[in-house]
């Protein structure tokens, strides 16, 4: 079928500064307003001349699918965004390309295979308790870094097993420094070299090596104690081998490890605390997940197999990422001409593709805004575009942590509902855009006991 290739539209924004100061004030707000003045696909200058930014901007569904997964070949992890992740988390998983991504594909997929990650539920269940039993006495909470802190701890459990305690505190000092400096970096027209010493330079390189320092004690140990290692992923990366790949060194699986604490911790955390909050300001959904959450055996540790039971938590959990999708926005580079929902991308242009537009999109979403779980029934899911929702990306780079996020953030949805009544305190929570979606202010909720 012929189709009809159209210039690409877009804001002229400041003469100097083209939309650069829009997109600093708010990142977010500015996307969701260019694509209803200026549709679909939309080109965004930022930046003054000769540092400018032209950014593609493409927001429908297709347009996301192309780009995901029947054109993926075309558009790379090639951008200033992932060269600044590389520089500072090094070569792992989310952000290799070519053979090396295909070898540690290959290595890496047997440890979130459905039978492993299942394994997972029980230290996911074990620190939601943790969790609720901390809030005992407390009659309010801020669920971000509530549910910040039970995800970093439940991301470490599985990765370093016993060694949980002694990694948690470096991690969670350490991790917002590297990613505030990426997120930097990664957006900024131009940058200092990162050897000269700023303050932001010799924050991040402190950081870097406290962090280096405790998975390399830790994986100097695990390498040790060789095939009669543990089971947590540490070990598993450890050992895991085959004929064509070989093995993975120190270096590899510290960037592995360095990648799972940064793709998996925040994003999974802003999903949980969204979702609680979300609960928190809805009462008739709230009351309707925690009668399901209640309906499983009392007393009995939550496993994979309950999440069967939890079909509604779970479509609250997909509406939740739906309205706050943890990875608001994602880029590549185009390397070839390429027609993308009709209209012509140029070799070398920038590409964004956003989750936190496509989601709020009114042609995919009636009443995008509201809030309403029922959007993820079943039936209603079989109708809409495969990429309407997509917080996990898609195609041959799509999230490897999908189903252990998912189950980690249900089954702890379930635990802390079964334990608490929750009411809103804060009723609109203020976002930034940074790797993650984040909250720059509190998202407070009140507290009922329900059990003893
Ligand atoms: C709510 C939770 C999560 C969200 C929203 C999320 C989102 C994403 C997205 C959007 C991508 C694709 C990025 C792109 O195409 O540019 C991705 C990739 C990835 N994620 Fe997640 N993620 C989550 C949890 C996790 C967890 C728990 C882990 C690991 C323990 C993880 C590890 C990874 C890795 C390794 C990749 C790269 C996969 C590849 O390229 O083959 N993520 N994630």
């Amino acid at each position: 079928m012929a189709t009809t290739i159209t210039e690409i539209p877009g804001p002229k924004g400041l003469p100097v500064l083209g939309s650069l100061l829009d997109l600093r004030r708010d990142t977010l707000g500015t996307f969701l307003r260019i694509r209803q003045e200026y549709g679909d696909v939309v080109r965004v200058s930022a930046g003054p001349p000769g540092l400018r930014t032209v950014l593609h901007c493409v927001f429908s569904a297709e347009g996301a699918q192309q780009i995901l997964a029947s054109q993926a070949a075309n558009f790379r992890k090639d951008n200033q965004f992932y060269e600044e992740l590389r520089l500072s988390a090094g070569n792992g998983l989310l952000t290799s390309q070519d053979a090396d991504y295909l070898r540690q594909r290959r290595l890496i997929q047997p440890m979130f295979t459905k039978r492993r990650v299942d394994g997972y539920a029980t230290a996911v269940t074990l620190e939601a308790a943790a969790t609720a039993e901390s809030w005992r006495d407390t009659p309010e909470v801020d669920v971000v870094p509530e549910m910040n802190r039970l995800a970093l701890r439940t991301v470490s459990r599985i990765l370093f097993g016993a060694d949980v305690e002694a990694a948690v505190d470096v991690i969670g000092r350490t991790l917002p420094v590297i990613s505030d400096y990426v997120t930097q970096r990664g957006y900024a027209p131009v940058n200092p070299p990162r050897t000269w010493p700023t303050p932001a330079n010799r924050r991040a390189e402190a950081a870097t090596r406290e962090v280096y320092a405790v998975c390399d004690r830790i994986i100097a140990e695990r390498r040790a104690q060789g095939e009669g290692g543990g089971d947590d992923l540490l070990s598993l990366l450890s050992r895991a081998s085959n004929e064509e790949d070989g093995s993975l060194d120190p270096a590899e699986i510290r960037d592995q490890v360095l990648v799972f604490l940064l793709a998996g911790h925040e994003t999974t955390a802003t999903s949980m605390a969204f979702a609680l909050h979300l609960l928190a300001r809805h009462p008739e959904e709230q009351a309707r997940a925690r009668k399901e959450a209640e309906s499983l055996p009392p007393d009995h540790t939550l496993t994979a197999a309950d999440l069967d039971g939890l079909p509604y938590l779970t479509m609250v959990l997909k509406e939740a990422m739906r309205l706050f999708p943890a990875a608001p926005v994602m880029g590549r580079r185009c390397v070839e001409p390429a027609e993308i929902d009709g209209h012509l991308i140029p070799a070398g242009a920038d590409v964004l593709i956003a989750p936190w537009v496509t989601h709020r999109h009114p042609d995919l979403w009636p009443d995008p805004d509201h809030f309403d779980p029922d959007r993820f029934t079943p039936e209603h899911e079989a109708t809409r575009h495969r990429y309407a929702w997509f917080p996990f990306g898609g195609g041959p780079r799509a999230c490897v942590g999908q189903h252990f996020s998912m189950l980690e953030s249900v089954l702890a949805l379930a635990v802390l509902l079964r334990s608490y009544e929750l009411e809103a305190v804060d009723t609109e929570v203020p976002l930034s855009a940074g790797i993650t979606l984040q909250a720059t202010g509190p998202a407070r909720v009140r507290l009922r006991r329900r059990m003893p």
